[in-house]
């Protein structure tokens, strides 16, 4: 009812609605069914400019990668000439000229060049080709025509080559988006900054508010002009291989909200002293090469909801005024060279839904006080020094999904069961620390958490905990460096039988499997290491789907059988210090082009050495063979 009313007053005025920018459900609607009444003027040139531009192209589904993708041009033709009713296009409402072309995500597969009659539409103002596929294409240095253009968008349109020149005479421009024109696979970038360059090319574009440059290959230094660039909210420079020093002073502008110029390892730079608020909402600055402490004055930054320094060379240690920047949801300290504890400010920080702290030298225990930020999904401590014991408040963490405390210096008695009511918990790791895990007697048929991975390496146990019988959804399994002896026991071989992808159980007492078949249970199984055991009888038989498979250091007996010439994936095949015999299958040569490790050195294998080096045409993957003490003949391949 408001819809039709708002519609009624804006028919009675005789508003052309603008369906494009700011397109509201309920003015679609009403123009639709009001469309006779209203008789908005058009221009015939503009029509029919747009239909040649829509038959340069095909349609294709796989142009576009967003999945709400539709070909908005389909609904174009020359029946209703009045382009200002097109899906896409937006009129001015006084001059029924075309103002704006949003074909964000339409499907488009083709090229363009500068002779495309988009270009004629002279008083476009904003212009969206993103995410088409404009088929490797130059961006048409023709572009420049179109001169009262504030907002173009050719991000993900898969666009090539050097970025012209004439872009740097829009002057007008205030949102210039050009990234992700790159292979999200291999990360090739497609478009380059080389003639012009950053710097001359952003010489005057002095109105710009939003500069999106991501995969980009830049390949120069940032210019110290956007300093000046007072208006600039948002700059994104991710994965643009910029190097030198980062200009201190992009900082302070006085409107940037986000900042990030992740991924350029070649860039320096370090923080200023903020002396006065700042508007900044996020700031990435991970896997570069910033350095040096994290200012005391980083409190300035009290709108931060983002701060992502991971991977960079910070040092020092962590300032406690970081803990009043209390609307921080995602804070990324990891791998750098933070020293001391854990601030006691952070406690205020509840907002924070992602905590990363991972491979510093942090000291001091865990504190308690982290089971009250109860929005925490992601916490990640390890590969630190801290000690002590694991709080037991951790459990109050329910929506914690990935908790790795592991390769610290934690110690004590640990309740495992405090882990099992975590309904949210699927990643948990507390391996390579000095802790001993305890199991007690809660019904493990009823926990509520499903683990997907679970690192329980050297953690002092004796026997495969109970609970692991009813986790049928594990992925990853690592057990390594414990104490656990004797079989594997039956229910063991039947947990997680579709889910389970890799199994580390090496560096224990484990002597053999619980059942006569050696066929190991697990389908999907990529990844298995039973090395450094005690394991007799015959060689396992792993299924197809394997790539990793190391029972070295065991005393398993018996002849490798020819159901592995079907692992067509092994890459890491490893069955040295066995006491196995027989002829090694001579298919290991031929079917495994995959194989990387081979290593078959002190075992009692007699016959001719397998064909792996057959394959002179195409080059052999191996790096790494050990055939030593063993009863092979003849040649060498
Ligand atoms: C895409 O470019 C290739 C090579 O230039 C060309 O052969 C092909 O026709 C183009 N496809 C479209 C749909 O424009
Ligand atoms: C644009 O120019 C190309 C050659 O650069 C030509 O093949 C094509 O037909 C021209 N298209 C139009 C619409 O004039
Ligand atoms: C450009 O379009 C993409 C959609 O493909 C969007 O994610 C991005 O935010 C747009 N850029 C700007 C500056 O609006
Ligand atoms: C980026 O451009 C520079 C200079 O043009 C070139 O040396 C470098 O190989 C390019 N990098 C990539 C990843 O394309
Ligand atoms: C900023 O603008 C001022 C005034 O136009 C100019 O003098 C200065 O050189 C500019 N700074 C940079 C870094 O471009
Ligand atoms: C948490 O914030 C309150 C209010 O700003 C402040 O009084 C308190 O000292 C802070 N706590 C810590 C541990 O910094
Ligand atoms: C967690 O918060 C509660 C309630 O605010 C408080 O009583 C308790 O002391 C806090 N726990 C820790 C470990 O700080
Ligand atoms: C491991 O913890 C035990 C006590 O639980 C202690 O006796 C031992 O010294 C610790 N080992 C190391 C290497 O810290
Ligand atoms: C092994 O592969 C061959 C040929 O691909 C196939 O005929 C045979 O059934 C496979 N054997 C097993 C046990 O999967
Ligand atoms: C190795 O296996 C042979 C039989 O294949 C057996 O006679 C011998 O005792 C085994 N050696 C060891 C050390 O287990």
């Amino acid at each position: 009812m408001i819809g039709l009313s708002l519609c009624l007053v804006a028919v009675q005025r005789g508003l052309v609605l603008k369906l494009l920018l700011f397109k509201i459900a309920v003015f679609t609607t009403c123009f639709a069914s009001h469309a006779h009444a209203v008789q908005p003027f058009f221009h015939d040139d503009e029509s029919s400019a747009l239909l040649q531009f829509k038959e340069s192209f095909v349609i294709s589904h796989t142009a576009s990668r967003y999945k709400g993708a539709y070909p908005k041009v389909l609904q174009w033709n020359s029946e209703t000439r009045n382009c200002c009713s097109w899906d896409g296009v937006e009129c001015d409402e006084q001059t029924g000229n075309v103002i704006g072309l949003d074909l964000t995500s339409s499907c488009l597969f083709g090229s363009i060049t500068s002779n495309s009659t988009l270009f004629s539409l002279r008083h476009i103002r904003m212009l969206s080709l993103a995410d088409n596929n404009l088929n490797y294409s130059q961006i048409p240095a023709a572009i420049a025509q179109l001169s009262g253009l504030t907002y173009l968008n050719l991000s993900g349109s898969y666009f090539y080559g050097q970025v012209p020149f004439e872009i740097s005479n829009m002057h007008t421009l205030s949102y210039l988006d050009l990234s992700h024109n790159y292979d999200p696979d291999t990360s090739e970038k497609f478009l380059q900054l080389k003639n012009p360059s950053l710097k001359t090319l952003v010489l005057n574009l002095t109105r710009l508010e939003v500069l999106y440059f991501s995969h980009i290959n830049i390949s120069s230094e940032v210019p110290h002009s956007f300093s000046n660039f007072t208006s600039l909210r948002r700059l994104l420079l991710e994965d643009c291989e910029l190097h030198g020093a980062f200009p201190t002073k992009i900082f302070h502008l006085p409107n940037l909200q986000v900042l990030s110029v992740e991924f350029n390892e070649n860039l320096s730079g370090h923080f200023p002293e903020f002396h006065e608020r700042s508007t900044l909402l996020e700031l990435g600055l991970d896997r570069t090469g910033f350095s040096g402490r994290l200012p005391s004055s980083i409190d300035k930054l009290n709108s931060l909801k983002i701060l992502g320094i991971s991977g960079c060379n910070f040092s020092g240690a962590i300032p406690h005024s970081l803990g009043k920047l209390a609307n921080i949801a995602i804070l990324a300290l990891s791998e750098n060279n933070f020293i001391g504890h854990i601030p006691s400010s952070f406690q205020n920080l509840t907002q924070l839904t992602l905590l990363f702290l991972h491979t510093n030298k942090i000291t001091g225990s865990i504190p308690p006080w982290l089971g009250n930020l109860t929005k925490i999904k992601v916490l990640e401590l390890s590969s630190n020094k801290l000690e002590g014991p694991i709080p037991q408040s951790i459990s109050k963490l329910m929506n914690l999904h990935n908790l790795n405390l592991g390769a610290n210096n934690l110690s004590g008695f640990l309740e495992f069961d405090m882990f099992l009511n975590m309904k949210s918990l699927t990643d948990l790791q507390l391996g390579f620390n000095n802790l001993s895990l305890v199991f007690g007697k809660t019904n493990t048929n009823a926990t509520r958490s499903k683990f997907k991975l679970l690192g329980l390496d050297s953690c002092n146990l004796i026997e495969f905990p109970n609970f692991l019988g009813y986790q049928n959804e594990l992925e990853w399994l690592h057990l390594v460096g414990n104490k656990i002896y004797g079989q594997i026991p039956k229910w063991m071989l039947n947990t997680s039988v579709d889910n389970l992808m890799a199994l580390y159980i090496g560096s224990n007492f484990l002597t053999g499997f619980n059942q006569q078949s050696t066929v190991l249970p697990w389908v999907n199984l990529r990844l298995f290491d039973v090395s450094y055991n005690m394991l007799q009888g015959p060689l396992p038989i792993p299924p197809p789907s394997i790539q990793k498979f190391d029972v070295s250091n065991n005393k398993l007996n018996g002849e490798v059988s020819h159901l592995f010439c079907n692992m067509s994936s092994l890459y890491h095949f490893k069955l040295s210090n066995n006491n196995l015999s027989g002829m090694v299958p001579y298919c290991m040569g031929n079917s495994s082009n995959s194989l990387s490790v081979l290593s078959l050195g002190n075992n009692s294998f007699h016959g001719v050495i397998p064909q792996i080096c057959s394959n002179s045409g195409s080059a052999s993957s191996l790096r790494w063979i050990d055939l030593s003490h063993n009863k092979f003949q003849g040649q060498l391949p």
